[in-house]
């Protein structure tokens, strides 16, 4: 079987099996050479408590298999069938505002609830007992899109005894949580709740908290299926499926290290240079939250993707140019949602690799020369059960010497209620950061701050607001050992309870940046201030004093005026900047250009940038591969020396891409 992996989510269970006949002659057709079957199909395993139909799913996989097609076999959790929510009430989800929900959509599930665990762990038990040797059996799937956690009895149980183990008193409660404001003083553990919908803004600690809580509550969930998998199952990798970027009710890093490899659900707005540079934001996450190692794509649309409530065709080409996206990042797989689309149901109109028009359409075509390409490509990948991560001794699939921060703690944070400004968020800055640098053409790695910096010459911190005692302290030494830095506006600003740093804003970094945030000056909609450098702040602004740092632009109007905005300061052998507004663009891409000349940064590729997206990486046994993709509507030019992976000629020097193509080398 090949190793690069090809396919996506299969629901034979939705069909008559005379159309399994043509799905795998389909499948053979297109090169799929990966099912991933069962992810919401409970119901039809288990029609009744602890009685179990195989038979249908036992047809499937032989099908499968005699077809030369491996298998992904998912633990159908996310979805409880209707027999479940009526013998366990207690089993569903209840919404903030207390509404207990019923099954009819997906993911209604409580993972707070004996009843709910003990059914997940007995299905998924059941399956890895009857196909954990089987030799269609590629990886798990556990579960899928973990996310769901709602409030009520069982979930407050669950959370007092959380805040009772991280307290242990509930003096310190009352100290974190600085109850004295608003009345808020506990006298018992049972007066403490899940923030559910309250009259005016919440306790922000008791929000992050929560968060904590559940996403540790969804990693036990995970935890549990993987340990009753792994028994019976040895051989193959776990993994259970991201949902990147846009939401985040977990700590994905804590997911990376459970899993065996990381796997991803990208549906992100993929149309043009922006789509694409989105697109590589996602891959790149993928491969950091698994330590840089190779990971998979497990689910993408084909066609139509959803922007702003209404669905989008993808250009001509996009999927083919997006899946390489990720495979030039490290994914070792390409595999969508779905293979077929339903006739009906709530994503009838969701695109699929077979559309509702059947094969003789543009989708399946497109989707025949992706199993084309990819086909050619199977010396990237390496066998999945043999994938080490990095920190296992493993080498990174992909080096980036520059990685932006990256912290659930600071995504919550900067969702806190009751901030000076609506500034554009955790995400938003994160985006914009990873946007710049992949238009400039670098590969960019994401980073926890308190592990491993040393591999990196520059780490940027944007929208950090919560900083923890060892983000601080690893930061700390890595600036002083020679390391390149720079901290975003207002980052810093709060521990990990949230208290404020007294004595002036992004206190925590402050003595390495070498200035104090006297006051802070958010600024209205349309508000700009003027840099002596000729940049434009929007946003937000602040009453910066120099200690320590010199000024590197200074602000010449509105409240700030003669204050410093962008500064630096040498800490130890390093350097450290700090930018107290939000850069236009031109002025951003200046800071940043500036700030990997010192740290002697120079993109990866003569030529990567402005929507030529050059990314190189290790191949299986040794090789590596460059991949030079086209993402601009104009021919663009690469310097590429190898053999080409599709010709087998010799490349050296400088090749030609025409809008919207490709090419990939391999070199030894
Ligand atoms: C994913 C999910 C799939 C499908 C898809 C549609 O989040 O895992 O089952 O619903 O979204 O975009």
């Amino acid at each position: 079987m090949s190793r690069l992996l090809f396919g996506g989510d299969y629901n034979p269970e939705q069909w008559p099996e005379e159309v399994w006949l043509e799905d795998v002659r389909l499948m053979r057709e297109a090169g799929v050479n990966t099912a991933t079957l069962g992810v919401f199909s409970w119901s039809s395993l288990e029609p009744e408590e602890g009685r179990f139909e195989f038979g249908w799913l036992d047809r499937a996989i032989e099908l499968l298999h005699e077809h030369g097609i491996g298998v992904i076999l998912a633990t159908p959790t996310a979805s409880p069938p209707p027999w479940f929510s009526v013998a366990h009430p207690e089993g569903l989800p209840v919404t903030a505002d207390g509404v207990r929900l019923l099954h009819g959509s997906r993911d209604t599930y409580n993972p707070a609830s004996p009843a709910y665990r003990a059914a997940a762990v007995r299905i998924a038990t059941a399956l890895a007992e009857r196909y954990g040797t089987h030799p269609a059996l590629v990886a798990w799937h556990l579960h899928n899109e973990y996310g769901t956690v709602g409030f009520g009895p069982e979930v407050d149980r669950e959370f007092r005894g959380w805040l009772e183990r991280r307290y242990g008193s509930l003096a310190e409660l009352n100290r974190a949580w600085h109850t004295a404001f608003w009345s808020q003083g506990y006298s018992a553990w049972e007066q403490a709740f899940a923030p559910q919908a309250t009259q005016y803004l919440a306790n922000p600690t008791q929000l992050i908290d929560f968060k904590r809580f559940a996403a540790e509550l969804l990693l036990d969930c995970y935890r549990e299926q993987i340990e009753a998998v792994r028994r019976l199952s040895p051989g193959a990798p776990v993994t259970t499926n991201f949902m990147l970027p846009t939401w985040l009710h977990y700590d994905p890093w804590a997911f990376g290290e459970a899993s065996d490899l990381v796997a991803v659900d990208h549906y992100v707005d993929a149309r043009g240079v922006e789509g694409a540079a989105h697109a590589a934001l996602g891959a790149d996450l993928a491969r950091s939250f698994g330590g840089g190692a190779r990971w998979l794509l497990m689910e993408q649309a084909a066609n139509l993707t959803m922007r702003g409530g209404r669905l989008l065709a993808k250009e001509p080409g996009a999927a083919l140019r997006t899946s390489l996206q990720h495979v030039a990042r490290g994914a070792d797989g390409v595999l969508f949602f779905q293979w077929r689309t339903a006739p009906a149901g709530a994503e009838a109109f969701h695109s699929t690799m077979v559309p509702h028009a059947g094969p003789d359409s543009r989708v399946f075509r497109e989707v025949c020369e992706l199993g084309r390409t990819l086909g050619a490509l199977d010396a990237v990948a390496s066998p999945l059960a043999a994938v080490p991560a990095p920190g296992a001794g493993g080498e990174p699939v992909v080096r980036a010497r520059v990685a932006i921060a990256w912290s659930a703690d600071a995504w919550w944070a900067a969702d806190s209620p009751g901030l000076p400004a609506h500034d554009e968020g955790f995400y938003a800055a994160v985006r914009r950061t990873h946007r710049a640098l992949w238009m400039a053409g670098h590969v960019t790695d994401f980073t926890r701050l308190d592990a491993g910096l040393g591999r990196y010459d520059l780490v940027l911190v944007p929208s950090h607001l919560a900083a923890s005692d060892a983000e601080v302290a690893a930061l700390d030494v890595y600036v002083r050992a020679g390391g390149h830095v720079v901290v975003w506006h207002f980052s810093g600003t709060f521990d990990s309870e949230l208290h404020i740093e007294l004595g002036g804003y992004a206190g925590r970094f402050a003595e390495m940046l070498g200035v104090r945030v006297e006051e802070l000056s958010p600024l209205d909609d349309g508000e700009t201030v003027a840099l002596d450098d000729g940049a434009t702040g929007t946003q937000w602004s602040e009453f910066v004093e120099l200690r320590g740092a010199t000024a590197e632009a200074r602000y010449t109007d509105g409240l700030v005026a003669g204050r410093p905005a962008v500064t630096g300061k040498r800490h130890g052998e390093g350097l450290a900047r700090y930018v107290s507004t939000r850069l236009d663009d031109a002025a951003f891409d200046a800071l940043l250009h500036r700030a990997l000349a010192d740290a002697g940064v120079a993109p990866d590729a003569a030529g990567a940038g402005g929507g030529l997206e050059i990314v190189r990486r290790a191949g299986a046994d040794g090789a590596s591969f460059t991949f030079a993709i086209n993402h601009t509507s104009a021919t663009r030019t690469a310097r590429l020396s190898g053999t080409d992976a599709f010709t087998g000629a010799l490349v050296d020097g400088e090749v030609e891409l025409a809008a919207g193509s490709y090419a990939v080398v391999c070199e030894e």
